[in-house]
């Protein structure tokens, strides 16, 4: 369904009306300062918001030894590290520059808690660097797996390895020219990847950065990110592997966090998207913990996503 016939699917209006409200007042915050007039378009709203991934959240069981590897293996900065003791888990934030302006991974160690299940939904985080050799030696040398030694594939000429950390995550190198942002993209399998490329499309106001579909390897991708330079943004890599119709969740992934200016808006969006394509809001539009707005939804394939205002994001980590 395109824009044109969700803008003119009145029903949908009414009940998006009654959705949002519901939400907004569930929600304890102050009602009447954040409604959103469904007249807007909210979803040319979305394709004008000013976005950004903030970063991925992913749960170790060893969390020095994991910040360790990042370091010493990939050259990633522990850029904070925060202990929770009455909740009993640590925070560590790693990545190859200042959260501020750069897409990073958010490291969680719950107390006692050694190993996670990996499940098959998660697939990687995708790392760039001008040259990966050296990185592929470093890992061998602290204990990391090579799952492909580094070279190109079918006659292509991109220089690519994939590596697994102590935890047995998995890490796709690329080699490219310098780029703002190492920690190139994360990607997620998904059953049906129409749905989930219209979902980032209308739902996030994400673009399709690179596409293509390999019927002899039997699988199809789809690089969503903003913008529309690959090699200088940040992308969720969406994977369709044929005939494979269910994938494990696990509980290694948590979620993938971006910036909005408006978190109101940006869940009229997702509430009116999912309506028509799947997934469904499932923390509403408010202010949380230290002051930040956010909410949060699962895309049609069941994966968490987080909306954060941009504003709170910066305060939140200067202080
Ligand atoms: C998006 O931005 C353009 C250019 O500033 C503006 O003309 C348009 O009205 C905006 N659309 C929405 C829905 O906010
Ligand atoms: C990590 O190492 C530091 C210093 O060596 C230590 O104080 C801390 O308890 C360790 N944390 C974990 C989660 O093992
Ligand atoms: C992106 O990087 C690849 C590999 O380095 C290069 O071949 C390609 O031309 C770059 N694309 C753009 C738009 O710069
Ligand atoms: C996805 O959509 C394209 C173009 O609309 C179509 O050619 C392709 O067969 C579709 N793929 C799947 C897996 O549905
Ligand atoms: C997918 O399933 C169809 C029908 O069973 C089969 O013809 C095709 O070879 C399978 N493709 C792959 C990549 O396994």
């Amino acid at each position: 369904m395109d824009k044109m016939t969700i803008k003119q699917n009145r029903r949908l209006r009414s009940c998006l009306l009654l959705l949002i409200s519901s939400l907004v007042l569930g929600s304890s915050v102050l009602a009447s300062a954040h409604e959103v007039d469904v007249r807007d378009d909210v979803l040319g709203w979305v394709k004008n918001d000013t976005r950004r991934f903030l970063n991925a959240v992913i749960r170790v069981g060893d969390l020095n030894r994991t910040i360790e590897f990042y370091m010493e293996c990939f050259g990633m900065k522990l850029l904070s590290s925060k202990d929770f003791p009455e909740e009993k888990y640590t925070k560590a934030i790693v990545g190859f520059g200042p959260q501020a302006s750069h897409f990073v991974i958010e490291l969680v160690y719950h107390y006692g808690v050694k190993s996670y299940d990996l499940g098959t939904a998660f697939g990687h985080f995708g790392i760039v660097a001008e040259d990966i050799y050296p990185i592929v030696e470093r890992v061998r040398q602290h204990g990391g797996k090579i799952t492909r030694e580094p070279g190109t594939m079918g006659g292509g000429s991109q220089v690519f390895a994939f590596v697994e950390d102590t935890n047995g995550y998995s890490f796709e190198l690329l080699q490219k020219g310098p780029t703002p942002e190492p920690l190139s993209h994360v990607m997620l399998q998904v059953t049906d990847l129409n749905r989930s490329v219209s979902f980032y499309e209308k739902a996030l106001g994400m673009n399709v950065l690179q596409s293509y579909d390999s019927p002899t390897d039997g699988f199809a991708i789809a690089m969503m990110g903003y913008g529309s330079d690959l090699n200088k943004t940040v992308a969720v890599e969406l994977k369709y592997n044929y005939n494979i119709t269910r994938y494990t969740p696990g509980n290694v992934y948590v979620h993938l966090a971006i910036g909005t200016d408006d978190v109101y808006r940006s869940a009229a969006a997702v509430a009116l998207v999912a309506e028509e394509i799947g997934g469904r809001i499932i923390r509403p539009p408010g202010l949380y913990r230290r002051h930040v707005q956010s909410f949060s939804f699962v895309d049609p394939e069941g994966r968490k996503t987080v909306l954060v205002d941009n504003k709170d994001y910066l305060r939140s980590i200067q202080g």
